[in-house]
């Protein structure tokens, strides 16, 4: 493996996560049996090592989400992300965690050319992170695929409804499934997925009884963002529940005002650089 563990001796969070026996793949499937899952996933996103371990023990899955394009790089969609980028985040997250299952979506351009094509990044980002699967964005064009890859040992999470890689075809980021067309489209989506193995699905921005229907309609758990209460799980852009940005769509929960915290933190530290009280006599070292 490539990566590095995270050094107790040298790690500044205190105190460093215990390891604790980490969730699978196959534990997180058999969540759902017969149609049902008593006790709903929780996923959220997270694209560095302390937010991993601030969310860790709370979360089922982690999902290192291309997400981080626009989050993180500030570029305008999750088109530009690059496999480099996925797999440096990627391996950030697995060493932050100890208890969450990690996955790394697959970014644009890096698996839709052919199911080989696929393989390789998806090999790569399994090899250079050490994370436990990945997730791609397509339904029914994407199954051949997605058989292809499980049956060569890597576990699929798909991605059906609005797909943000397809923004330039979809026009925006608008909810899916208001016309029968649509909503029967995603339906077939997510069962073409299940029926090639994926072992769990993101309904992304679909109109709750389609979200519903989606979720009776396929065996393994369906997680849902801007879907319905009744998927099987619930995911979150990390940063827009917590307060990170102003502009969020409407279906953001915000559980925090982390913008606020911080611009208030960076108002005081530079009023206090500006009139020299900053550091003070506790922030400095004299000799003895
Ligand atoms: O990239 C991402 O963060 C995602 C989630 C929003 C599901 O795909």
């Amino acid at each position: 493996m490539s990566t590095f563990q995270l050094d107790t001796s040298t790690s500044r969070a205190h105190p460093t996560p215990a390891p604790m026996r980490r969730l699978t793949v196959p534990a997180i499937r058999k969540r759902k049996q017969d149609g049902v899952t008593a006790e709903p996933i929780v996923m959220l996103t997270a694209y560095t090592a302390r937010q991993a371990q601030l969310l860790d023990a709370h979360c089922d899955l982690l999902l290192v989400g291309d997400s981080l394009g626009q989050v993180i790089y500030g570029l305008p969609s999750s088109v530009p992300v690059t496999l480099e980028m996925m797999a440096a985040h990627g391996a950030a997250v697995v060493r932050g965690s100890y208890h969450a299952a990690v996955l790394v979506d697959m970014p644009f351009g890096a698996y839709e050319q052919s199911p080989e094509q696929a393989f390789a990044s998806a090999s790569r980002l399994l090899k250079e992170t050490g994370c436990a699967g990945v997730k791609l964005e397509g339904g029914t064009a994407m199954a051949e695929t997605v058989a292809f890859l499980v049956n060569r040992g890597i576990p699929v999470m798909g991605h059906v409804g609005l797909t943000p890689q397809a923004v330039n075809v979809l026009g925006g980021y608008n909810a899916r499934g208001r016309s029968e067309a649509e909503a029967a489209k995603i339906v077939a989506d997510a069962q073409a997925l299940a029926e090639a193995g994926a072992f769990a699905i993101v309904a992304e921005g679909v109109v709750e009884p389609i979200a519903i229907e989606v979720t009776k309609a396929v065996p393994c758990p369906v997680i849902g963002i801007g879907a319905s209460a009744q998927c099987d799980g619930q995911v979150l852009v990390t940063e827009d529940m917590l307060g990170m940005f102003e502009r969020v769509p409407r279906f953001v929960k915000r559980y925090g005002e982390i913008a606020e915290t911080i611009s208030a933190a960076a108002a005081r530290y530079a009023e206090e650089v500006r009139a020299r009280s900053f550091p003070g006599p506790d922030q400095t070292y004299q000799p003895k």
